[in-house]
């Protein structure tokens, strides 16, 4: 899950400790005797749930020796929308159970990172917008996450009728958590491994905080008055205000969220009958979507009509860290929105700098006496821990009523530096200025540069002083990508463009959990019914509120169409601001309005995914069986948004045929005719030259051929093109990103 934590370095090595992990994935050492669990997929929605139970246990016997043993081993059965359990298994049993008839896929069960609202009107989707009220009141969103806050003004049902008669769910009461109301419709938790977690409850109750944020930025009612001790303040509201919301709670605070629970989430979320789900969690990060739990649950959502919206990952800047890019979940990266939180740091020699991060904690006196970290190591410690202010290192004799300046190592020493009796911290470090840190007492955070100053003024005089002022906001040009926001391409299909869009996600302001204090650091006092985070994590909701949005004007469109409307009326964005250009942002920043009314859609349904899967090489995968699939045409074999070219050849240039049908879902009678947009080395023609539509729903095919000359021993890692179809009358532009992608430029390992 995530809140970003500005950590990249952090980041990079958890990414890379997952890959580490994962490629050990079915590789045997021989059985030690310790039995890890795992979930074995057994195939599609079975036809009775008490037969399907059954084979399970059968199955597992023949590996087991005894259905007594294999009936404790289970640990949980999926019945609705696949057939498959989840097991406590050694190794070696895996690897006989993955050679078993009937058995697809067997993999082991692994943990995942958990990846206001002025937002809306900066999108352009302001609280006077067209709205279906009739159609928003019967959306049910889902959201896989750490749970919700039931006591929220954002989840108030006043005025809110009985849930929609679709509605099959459950809700019950819990472990401080009183039930459900007419808003929050369903609540559940899923914790399969049976193990208490003591820093949360078993109930659906959210304790961290962020499933309360991402479930009030989708669907939470308006407020009035929201903000963070007065920062951010505002009308805090959801995309879809009088949607109902249906939480099922997977990440724990201690150990995260994992693939069994996620995937118990998503067949449940099937079952009770949501519309759309969004998932802020960190996906598998590596390139093959038969094991991946968020890419199977959403495969068996697409097939029901509902779209699975997912958070992209927070390990960007790097290249290709994508962490959700199945293309049947719409993967959303963060933006920027116009403001950031900044906080203004005067020396006592009089000289102003400025630092970022949300500082709740207005200054009482008009200087502080000041002092490095460094000169004030406690007895038993040496200034190497000192510098960092690492707990218990600081000598509260010297801190004592001073402001501390300390080099970062790690986040929280904020904390580490009240316990020592210190009044407040300046933290110096390498860190992206767009992304805001609670703290939780006086604090900001410079970077070196202005800490050298800081640092230098210190040693300049014998009564350093300084003060640090509350934070506030401050205009930047927007939108803009966020550093931390995961960057394409995927590494598990050369053809498919990722992320598929980025939303606001830096600063967001949304309700939050009474249960927790802002940074749940020992010692914070900060206890707010709305918090500012950052992440992917924000990003997505809001993604999810505008698919939930359009899906309340037009119920029967497929996830598929869903996406295609929000993709190709996407703002376009600055590859000059942004390097890694549709690599970070896809096709754009999410445009609500315009995503209403798309002319055009490109549909997909369950046999198109398929197809590409078969085309990519998954033969009788989780996701079906290829052997009546007729192959697909085309590079990408899959009538996506976008289009992405991998280059083939560093000397010859590359030629690649896109195949794609539109829906006309605009005004009967339109014509459209192309633009294309290309630099120069890449030659793009379409054909035909105009699709003539004469009634509603109506699909027209066309190709687009982009022949591409090689970019040699460039670092160039993509060009970027686009094909715009306009209608005659210039009311409807449906635009596709082209990308031509150079793998050569990719210096990391690709398997
Ligand atoms: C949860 O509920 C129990 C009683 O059911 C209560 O003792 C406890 O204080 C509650 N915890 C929180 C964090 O509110
Ligand atoms: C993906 O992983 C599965 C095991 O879970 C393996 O059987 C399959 O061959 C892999 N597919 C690809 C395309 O790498
Ligand atoms: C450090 O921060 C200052 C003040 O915000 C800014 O002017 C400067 O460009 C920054 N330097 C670097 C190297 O980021
Ligand atoms: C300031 O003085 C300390 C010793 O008190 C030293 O470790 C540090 O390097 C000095 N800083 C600068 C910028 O000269
Ligand atoms: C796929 O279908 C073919 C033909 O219907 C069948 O022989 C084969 O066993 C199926 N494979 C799986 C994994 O279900
Ligand atoms: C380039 O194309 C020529 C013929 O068109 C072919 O002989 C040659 O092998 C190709 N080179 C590469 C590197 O693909
Ligand atoms: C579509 O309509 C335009 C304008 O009426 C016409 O010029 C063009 O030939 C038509 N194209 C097709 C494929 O029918």
């Amino acid at each position: 899950m995530s809140m970003h934590k500005s950590m990249q370095h952090l980041s990079c090595l958890i990414f890379l400790l997952l890959f580490a992990s994962t490629s050990l994935h079915l590789v045997v050492n021989g059985d030690d005797g310790n039995k890890d669990i795992y979930i074995v997929y057994m195939g599609d929605r079975p036809v009775s749930e008490e037969a399907i139970v059954d084979t399970h246990i059968n199955v597992l016997s023949e590996v087991l020796g005894s259905s007594d043993e294999a009936t404790d081993s289970i640990v949980h059965s999926y019945t609705y929308s696949f057939s498959g359990f989840a097991a406590k298994l050694s190794t070696e049993e895996a690897k006989k159970l993955s050679r078993m008839e009937g058995v697809i896929s067997v993999f082991p069960n692994r943990y995942h990172k958990l990846h206001t609202t002025k937002t809306w009107d900066f999108l352009g989707l302001p609280r006077t917008a067209e709205r279906n009220m009739k159609g928003e009141s019967s959306i049910i969103v889902g959201l896989i996450d750490t749970g919700i806050s039931p006591g929220s003004e954002s989840f108030s049902d006043k005025g809110f009728g009985h849930p929609p008669a679709k509605w099959k769910g459950s809700c019950k009461k819990y472990a401080n958590f009183t039930g459900c109301n007419n808003k929050i419709i369903g609540a559940r938790y899923f914790k399969l491994d049976g193990e208490p977690d003591p820093a949360d409850i078993l109930s659906p109750v959210d304790v961290v905080g962020h499933g309360t944020h991402t479930s009030s930025t989708l669907a939470g009612n308006a407020v009035a008055g929201a903000s963070l001790y007065g920062l951010a303040k505002g009308t805090a509201r959801g995309a879809v205000p009088s949607a109902r919301i249906a939480m099922y709670k997977v990440c724990w605070a201690s150990r995260g969220c994992s693939d069994m629970d996620i995937l118990a989430a998503f067949d449940a979320a099937i079952k009770d009958g949501v519309d759309i789900i969004s998932i802020s969690i960190g996906g598998q990060g590596y390139p093959n979507y038969s094991a991946d739990s968020i890419a199977i649950g959403a495969f068996h959502a697409m097939k029901v009509g509902v779209l699975t919206v997912a958070s992209a990952g927070n390990d960007g800047p790097s290249i290709a860290s994508l962490e959700n890019f199945a293309p049947w979940i719409f993967t959303v990266g963060a933006s920027g929105i116009d403001r950031l939180f900044r906080s203004k740091v005067v020396l006592g020699n009089g000289r102003q700098v400025s630092g970022i991060g949300i500082n709740s904690f207005a200054p009482k006196k008009r200087l502080y006496p000041l002092v490095s970290g460094v000169d004030a190591p406690k007895d038993s410690y040496n200034s190497v821990a000192s510098r960092y202010c690492a707990e218990n290192s600081l000598d509260p004799e010297i801190v004592r009523g001073k402001l501390v300046y300390c080099e970062l190592q790690e986040w929280g020493v904020d904390s580490f530096v009240k316990e020592a009796g210190g009044i407040g911290t300046i933290l110096a470090g390498e860190v992206a200025s767009d992304d805001a840190q609670i703290f939780m007492a006086p604090a900001t955070m410079v970077n070196y540069t202005v800490g050298q100053v800081v640092s230098d003024y210190i040693n300049s005089t014998r009564t350093p002083s300084a003060v640090i002022y509350k934070s506030e906001e401050v205009h930047v040009s927007a939108p803009f990508v966020a550093s931390f926001s995961s960057r394409g391409p995927s590494l598990a299909s050369n053809n498919i463009l990722k992320p598929d869009i980025v939303a606001p996600g830096i600063d967001i302001l949304a309700a939050y959990t009474p249960l927790k204090s802002l940074t749940g650091l020992k010692g914070d006092t900060q206890y707010s019914k709305f918090s500012i985070m950052s992440g992917t994590s924000m990003a997505c909701p809001h993604v999810a509120g505008v698919a939930a949005y359009i899906k309340s004007f037009y119920p029967s469109w497929s996830p598929a169409a869903i996406k295609s409307a929000i993709i190709t009326t996407a703002t376009p964005m600055n590859p000059k601001r942004n390097n890694d250009a549709e690599f970070a942002y896809g096709a754009g920043q999410v445009n609500p309005k315009r995503a209403l009314h798309p002319g055009l859609v490109y549909d997909i349904d369950a046999q198109g995914y398929l197809q590409f899967l078969c085309h990519e090489g998954y033969k009788n995968s989780v996701f079906g069986n290829c052997s009546r699939v007729a192959p697909a045409k085309g590079v990408d074999a899959l009538n996506y948004p976008t289009m992405q070219l991998s280059l083939k050849s560093s000397r010859n240039a590359t030629i690649g045929v896109f195949r794609r049908r539109v829906t006309n879902v605009g005004p009967p009678n339109s014509i459209y005719t192309p633009t294309i947009k290309a630099p120069p080395g890449v030659q793009i023609t379409v054909k035909p030259t105009s699709l003539n539509f004469t009634r509603i729903n109506q699909m027209k095919s066309f190709s687009v051929t982009v022949k591409a000359n090689p970019l040699g021993d460039q670092q160039d890692l993509l060009m970027s093109c686009s094909l715009e179809w306009r209608s005659s009358a210039g009311k409807y532009i449906v635009t596709s990103p082209i990308v031509i992608y150079n793998p050569n430029s990719l210096s990391i390992n690709r398997q």
